[in-house]
């Protein structure tokens, strides 16, 4: 049993925060104290830890002082705000924002898919980006196999994505919808119940927007790919949790069908569910709250000889989030990779 560690959760009352602390009650996380953080608008709010009542706190340039990891999903301008402050005060932070992921010397990590990169810290890691995670932990094990060429990917995403004022909103408009009541969209541009829209993040000059983006450059990071061709389209659904996505891969030469069934059988993150009888394969309700990946729908592309094609549903908040969070950190603690070298990284 590793020694006890000072933890502080930074976003504790947001929908990624309430999974964190879920998840170090649930796994039995080595923890000497426990100090939840969020904006003034959360402070004096209590929540409960292994049966203790913890107040939530302002986040304040002492918050950091007796702390040695900080879980930070509290979005990317708090992130970048108190990421230097984090550092000095000798804490790690693991952070779930996109704020540094892509800054060389932040080690960007899916424990199942590049852990080695963590030992390499200088007081920031780096969480993907959900729908990256969810597709690293199901692809890679067939790339260990045989390099992927090419990635055509589009996702399913669940309005947890958005935070848990989005998964709210959802549930009032749908309520709103079937009682006759206009529809007051907030945190999406758009009304979500009974509706889709495309990924409503920024364009870019060649019309991918800033999801898409985030799975083409984090997919090469983590792979350590950096050439790996991929495009994808987002597309948000009307899901509360858990994200889907159809993926296709190219290969140099075609993958074994049944090679890939046994490969990602005994794929560690991921849960094979595949019932061709009765036409039943993953679906976001039966994959919310799991911390597996479910896959399935593995076939040959038809189009292409070394095409293989696949269907995924993974908890937004577990795996693409809170989950790998936790599981970075218990790989910090159990390869004593847990302090910081509080070296410059660069935070702008
Ligand atoms: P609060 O609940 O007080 O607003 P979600 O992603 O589900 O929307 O959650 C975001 C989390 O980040 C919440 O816990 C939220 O706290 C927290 N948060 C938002 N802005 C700040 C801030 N400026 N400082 C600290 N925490 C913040």
């Amino acid at each position: 049993m590793s020694k006890p560690i000072r933890v502080a959760i930074l976003g504790a009352t947001g929908a990624v925060g309430t999974e964190l602390i879920q998840l170090l009650e649930s796994r039995n996380f080595p923890i000497a104290q426990l100090k939840l953080l969020a904006s003034n608008r959360s402070a004096g709010k209590i929540i409960e830890f292994k049966g203790e009542k913890l107040s939530i706190e302002p986040v304040t340039e002492s918050s950091f002082q007796d702390v040695d990891l900080v879980l930070a999903s509290a979005g990317g301008s708090t992130s970048q705000t108190w990421a230097k402050t984090i550092v000095e005060a000798g804490a790690v932070m693991v952070d779930n924002s996109s704020a540094f992921r892509m800054e060389s010397g932040v080690p960007l990590i899916v424990p199942e898919i590049n852990p080695e990169a963590a030992a390499n810290h200088r007081g920031i890691i780096a969480n993907p980006n959900c729908t990256t995670i969810l597709m690293g932990v199901a692809i890679y094990p067939l790339h260990r196999v045989q390099p992927i060429k090419r990635i055509v990917v589009s996702t399913y995403q669940s309005a947890s994505g958005a935070g848990a004022r989005a998964m709210e909103e959802v549930k009032v408009q749908c309520q709103a919808i079937l009682t006759g009541e206009p529809v007051k969209p907030e945190i999406f541009p758009y009304p979500l119940a009974f509706n889709l829209f495309p990924h409503n993040s920024s364009l870019n000059s060649q019309g991918y927007c800033t999801e898409e983006m985030k799975m083409v450059k984090e997919t090469r990071k983590i792979f350590n790919e950096p050439e790996l061709r991929i495009t994808a389209t987002c597309v948000r659904v009307p899901v509360l949790r858990a994200h889907s996505e159809a993926i296709n891969l190219e290969f140099d030469k075609p993958f074994d069908l049944a090679t890939a069934r046994e490969v990602l059988n005994k794929a560690p993150g991921v849960k094979l569910v595949e019932d061709w009888e009765n036409n039943y394969f993953p679906m976001p309700i039966d994959a919310s709250g799991k911390d597996e990946v479910l896959v399935g729908r593995i076939r040959q592309d038809i189009s292409h000889a070394n095409g293989l094609e696949l269907w995924l549903c993974g908890d937004q908040i577990r795996k693409g989030a809170a989950l790998n969070a936790i599981q970075i950190a218990e790989l910090l603690i159990e390869k004593n990779w847990l302090k910081s070298a509080q070296s410059v990284v660069k935070v702008s």
